[in-house]
């Protein structure tokens, strides 16, 4: 999972990128933090005076920290359209936006300059400036994140505990949202029925209980999201090999199932202690039909 957390100076970017990479176990990229440790002369004259890094410059430097990697918190970029371009800011999973108004960024950022050694935090000219900046730059970033359906718009003027807890309350809101787009779209696909969203306490049985060369099964398992459906002789044929040999024995793996349009989807059929199990566990009324499972993130 990638996060990108933006919000003005002092917002608490840097404050909630730490608390959210504890919980999901994620690596903060905080841009600022980046840039600070670089030892260029022109990237501190930049900072210090509360300007931004030029696009080119910033991303040669960038890129080499964040390069492709999965399951981080970008903290603090984009901060231009141009940026928007990036590898690393075009399609993060959410996107976290902090507000604050002036007046309390101003209060925070007086109270760190004074005790910790940021020059651009030493004069209220410079917060101004940075202030500015963001201002001037944010509206088309909110829209572009906004219209691909990843904002998530949280008041930074609570506790950091409290920002925290509404960060984690509308991220899960944004993916049951995301489940239910999935389920209903496929309660609309001929052959397929009794689709269910399985929970941890299921995944974890049939991940001991399944065969170990049903692959396609555990890989299912171990994605983020994981559903069972039913589907009957007049759903299509599987979209990939379902049986494939292993160094020693015959393995399932698992198959693509694009009628889901998510991250990492992977389709498998349980073995028949598991399907009797899913049966009874979700109270299905069968007649010749089969269980599937599917897993997303
Ligand atoms: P950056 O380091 O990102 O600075 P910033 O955006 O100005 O934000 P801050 O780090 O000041 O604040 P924050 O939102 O992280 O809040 P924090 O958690 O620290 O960028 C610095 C510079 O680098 C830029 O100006 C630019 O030059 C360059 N740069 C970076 N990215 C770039 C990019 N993409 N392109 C070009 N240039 C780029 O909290 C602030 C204070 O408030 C702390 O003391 C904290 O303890 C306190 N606090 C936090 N939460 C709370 C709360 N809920 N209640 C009370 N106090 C709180
Ligand atoms: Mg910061």
């Amino acid at each position: 999972m990638n996060i990108i957390i933006l919000g003005p100076p002092g917002a608490g970017k840097d404050t909630q990128a730490d608390r959210l990479a504890n919980y999901f176990n994620l690596e903060v990229i905080s841009t600022g933090e980046v840039l600070r440790k670089e030892t260029d002369p022109r990237i501190s004259s930049y900072i210090d005076k509360g300007n931004l890094i030029p696009d080119d410059l910033f991303d040669e430097i960038v890129s080499k920290y964040v390069k492709d990697k999965k399951n981080i918190v970008l903290d603090g970029t984009p901060r231009s359209k141009e940026q928007l371009k990036l590898s690393y800011c075009k399609d993060p999973d959410f996107v976290i936006l902090i507000t604050l108004s002036k007046d309390e960024i101003i209060k925070r950022l007086k109270i760190r300059g004074r005790t910790q050694n940021r020059a651009d935090d030493r004069s209220e000219d410079i917060i101004n400036k940075r202030v500015k900046t963001y201002e001037d730059n944010i509206k088309s970033i909110i829209e572009y994140y906004k219209k691909l359906d990843k904002l998530i718009v949280v008041n930074g003027y609570q506790t950091r505990k409290d920002v925290f807890k509404d960060i984690l309350g509308k991220l899960n809101l944004k993916a049951l949202d995301k489940i239910k787009k999935v389920i209903s779209h496929l309660k609309n696909v001929k052959g397929l029925d009794n689709i269910y969203l399985l929970d941890k306490e299921v995944k974890k049985y049939i991940f001991k209980k399944e065969d170990k060369n049903n692959r396609g099964v555990l890989e299912c398992l171990k994605r983020r999201y994981t559903i069972v459906l039913t589907h009957n002789s007049h759903f299509r044929n599987p979209k990939g090999k379902i049986v494939v040999k292993g160094k020693k024995n015959i393995l399932f793996p698992g198959i693509p199932f694009p009628e889901v349009n998510e991250e990492n989807v992977v389709s498998s059929s349980p073995n028949k202690k598991i399907h009797d199990y899913l049966v009874e566990k979700f109270n299905l009324k069968l007649k010749d039909e089969a269980t599937l499972l599917i897993g997303f993130d």
